[in-house]
């Protein structure tokens, strides 16, 4: 189980990030939302960045990206050594994305999904455990 939830997103994922984050605080998970603050452009590199570094030798953190499609800050995220980012469209991958590949971070498009849809793969993520087992040795080959 997750103690802290790292949000980071870019301008596509911002409005996504906001009702996220309203959600996550209202079942009391202790969230850190490190931006971006605003509708305005940036870049998601910097972004997956942000939330990549927040992760390090941190392993009771996970992380929530968030662009228009997530594909590009969960590429970018994927690019750092201790981050698994799983981009997730829909309740089945958000459990298999932790039960097989032990992921721990998850990756939404903003453009991409309702709210609804978005809310139920959080909370399918954040409940389910990492199975280890036969999953452990592919996931070290990673
Ligand atoms: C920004 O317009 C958009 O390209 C970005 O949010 C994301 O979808 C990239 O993968």
């Amino acid at each position: 189980m997750f103690k802290k939830i790292v949000l980071s997103s870019d301008h596509g994922g911002f409005n996504l990030k906001e009702k996220v984050k309203d959600f996550l605080i209202k079942q009391n998970f202790q969230v850190e939302d490190v931006g971006c603050n605003s509708l305005d452009a940036v870049d998601y590199p910097d972004y997956a960045r942000i939330l990549s570094d927040k992760l390090k030798n941190n392993k009771d953190t996970t992380g929530i990206l968030f662009c228009g499609t997530g594909i590009g800050i969960s590429m970018a995220a994927n690019r750092f050594k201790h981050i698994r980012a799983a981009l997730c469209t829909s309740v089945e991958m958000a459990s298999k994305s932790r039960k097989h590949n032990d992921a721990n971070v998850l990756a939404l498009g903003g453009r991409i999904l309702s709210e609804k849809i978005a809310l139920e793969i959080v909370e399918e993520f954040l409940k389910t455990d990492f199975e280890a087992g036969r999953h452990s040795l592919r996931v070290n080959k990673i």
